[in-house]
């Protein structure tokens, strides 16, 4: 029997930082200060990163590049593993993202594949859904309520007997 299957995905947008709760401002507006330390200088576009914490703590990231290019990391994976290594006890609630350097009017851009499956697992661990704040070039936002919503069927270890 053959059967069609759909997987539904919804997000929010928002014309303005305002529109925003102002503990999400906040977390956006960390994610700015992060692009300041970017290490960008083979493909010029920096990234910044903020993960907010359960105990309120915002941990940032950036991304580092290096000239051995694979050996370099996203700003998302920057983060979550800094919020991962030092804060272990807390959940991870938000992650904000931001570049500074998407160039005409609305551009925007989204996590690659490889931070979605770390975002993933993370949701996984920690038995909660990490919310995704992206802001676009010209200060509109969308909000994503869960990590597993940007990476269907994504891979986990199946469970070894
Ligand atoms: N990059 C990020 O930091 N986050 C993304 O979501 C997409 C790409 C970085 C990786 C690399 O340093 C540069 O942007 C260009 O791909």
């Amino acid at each position: 029997m053959k059967k069609k299957e759909a997987f539904k995905f919804e997000f929010e947008s928002y014309s303005s930082i305002k529109d925003l709760l102002v503990e999400d401002q906040g977390l956006l507006n960390s994610a700015v200060e992060a692009a300041t330390g970017a290490y960008a200088p083979y493909s010029k576009f920096r990234v910044g990163a903020a993960v907010l914490l359960s105990n309120k703590t915002i941990v940032r990231g950036s991304n580092q590049e290096n000239a051995a290019y694979p050996s370099g990391l996203c700003a998302e994976r920057v983060a979550l593993f800094s919020a991962a290594a030092n804060y272990p006890k807390e959940t991870m609630n938000s992650l904000a993202i931001y570049s500074p350097d998407l160039k005409s009017g609305e551009e925007v851009f989204s996590p690659c594949g490889a931070c979605r499956q770390v975002m993933s697992e993370y949701e996984i661990k920690q038995f909660a859904d990490i919310r995704i704040l992206i802001m676009n070039s010209s200060g509109g936002i969308w909000l994503i309520d869960r990590a597993q919503s940007l990476l269907p069927f994504a891979f986990r270890f199946p469970k070894l007997k």
